[in-house]
């Protein structure tokens, strides 16, 4: 079979590394692919740089439109991010019939619907398994391993900065500033880390696995979006001697009357094998019907992590060139006609265990005042603790645990709370999730 052309849009990070494993590991991935596959063409605006890597071994050009509307590329790789730009390339590119390979989350879960509906037209291929959990095949798992299963949940550490900071704090004691500093300096974090800390780039991905889960369009804007800035030592720390530790989770549920997509904080056993997720690897749990529980674990970013799965979606498209468009695994695992309009949950709709700490006055009658708003809503509390007050101090942390319970209850008890004079200050909340 004659050579697959490649032309790559970006040669940073990832796409350094996509060069690199595509030249070190050629002649597996041919014998894998049935034909070679050539990076022919290298589109970055740093020209100094993309030639000191690629040297004479593809054409180098700072105008992507070159590469784009070449007649010799056949497979596009998308690795420039964001959501104008790139896709405007992509949009070019299955225009000009050419196949698609990107790691862009943000641009898949916010418009994903116009280029796979694009991609369709030209019965040309949109891969993405880069776009979550980096090196960790889960896009594959989902599409295509778990085909048999009715999906009932995933959830994900998919962000490996803001786990990384999450480790730290709990290790070492750091402070959630001082933990995202560490992060900036090893160089995880971007130099702008909201899209990290603040649960977006959990929340992209998470709306791209729910997509592929239930087979329903990507739906970005309904996702409910909560970073972990706000975290503090000493939740980590109530968590822990509970015997749960705090992790940011990107979970999508079936229900009856819709589906949960939501990124937060989240309190999970600490003898889940996803709890002991540390540092910047990510790790993702599905639950499907017929297997029940799978966990994937893996680098979630990194130059070669990456890599791996955008060459992988390389052989994948190299296999699939010559099959009929509707013999392919479909872009979002469903037939594109059998996508389900099945509505998001608003957040007040979804059910799940929360962990309140609340800063309250050691008077008698204090309990009492606080679990009668708790049974008024129907809350039902799984375990309390009453911290110890300080030394010469009449006011104590309380600490509850309550039931599977919907949220929109919980905000209501969480008002009236407050309103106590005996209770001091704002109301803690975090979400809590046996994940069994
Ligand atoms: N910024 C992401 C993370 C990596 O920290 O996990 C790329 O998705």
């Amino acid at each position: 079979m004659k050579p697959i052309n490649v032309g790559l849009l970006g040669i940073g990070i990832v796409g350094g590394g996509t060069f690199a494993v595509l030249a070190r590991n050629q002649e597996e991935i041919a014998r894998r692919a049935g034909c070679v596959i050539a990076m022919k063409m290298v589109a970055d605006k740093d020209l100094e740089r993309a030639r000191g890597i690629v040297g004479k071994r593809a054409i180098v050009t700072a105008d992507a439109n070159d590469v784009v509307s070449h007649p010799d590329i056949d497979i596009v790789v998308e690795l420039i991010g964001g959501t104008t730009v790139a896709k405007d390339l992509i949009l070019k590119a299955l225009a000009n019939g050419k196949h698609v390979v990107t790691a862009n989350k943000a641009l898949l879960a916010q418009h994903g619907n116009e280029i796979f509906a694009a991609a369709q037209k030209k019965d040309v291929m949109v891969a993405f398994e880069a776009a979550v959990g980096g090196g960790i095949p889960i896009v594959k798992a989902l599409r295509e391993g778990l085909t048999a299963n009715r999906i009932e949940w995933i959830a994900g550490i998919i962000n490996g900065t803001s786990n990384f900071i999450l480790s730290e704090m709990r290790d070492k004691g750091a402070s959630f500033q001082d933990a995202l500093k560490e992060a900036q300096r090893r160089g995880y974090a971007e130099a702008d880390p909201t899209f990290d800390i603040e649960g977006v780039d959990a929340a992209h991905k998470l709306t791209i696995m729910a997509a592929i889960g239930f087979g329903i369009p990507m739906q970005f804007k309904a996702a409910y979006t909560e970073g972990i800035s706000k975290l503090t030592q000493e939740d980590i720390r109530y968590a822990e001697e509970l015997g749960y530790r705090i992790k940011l989770l990107g979970i999508t549920k079936r229900k009856d009357k819709g589906i949960e997509l939501r990124v937060h904080p989240t309190l999970i056993p600490e003898r889940r094998l996803i709890a002991n997720v540390e540092g910047v690897m990510n790790a993702i749990l599905v639950k499907g019907d017929a297997v029940g529980q799978t966990l994937y674990y893996g680098a979630g970013a990194g130059a070669e992590p990456t890599a791996s799965s955008v060459v992988a979606d390389l052989v994948d498209v190299a296999r699939m060139l010559t099959a009929d468009p509707e013999h392919r695994v479909p872009h979002l695992a469903f037939q594109p006609d059998q996508l389900s309009d099945t509505p998001i949950l608003p957040m007040g709709e979804v059910e799940t265990a929360y962990y309140l700490r609340m800063r309250v006055l050691d008077r008698p009658g204090v309990l009492a005042d606080i679990t009668r708003i708790l049974a008024d809503l129907s809350i039902s509390i799984d375990a309390m603790v009453q911290k110890e007050p300080h030394e010469g101090e009449d006011r104590v942390d309380i600490i509850m645990l309550t039931h599977l319970t919907v949220e929109k209850n919980v905000n209501a008890a969480i008002v009236k709370i407050e309103k106590l004079p005996v209770v001091l200050g704002a109301v803690t909340r975090i979400r809590l999730e046996e994940l069994n």
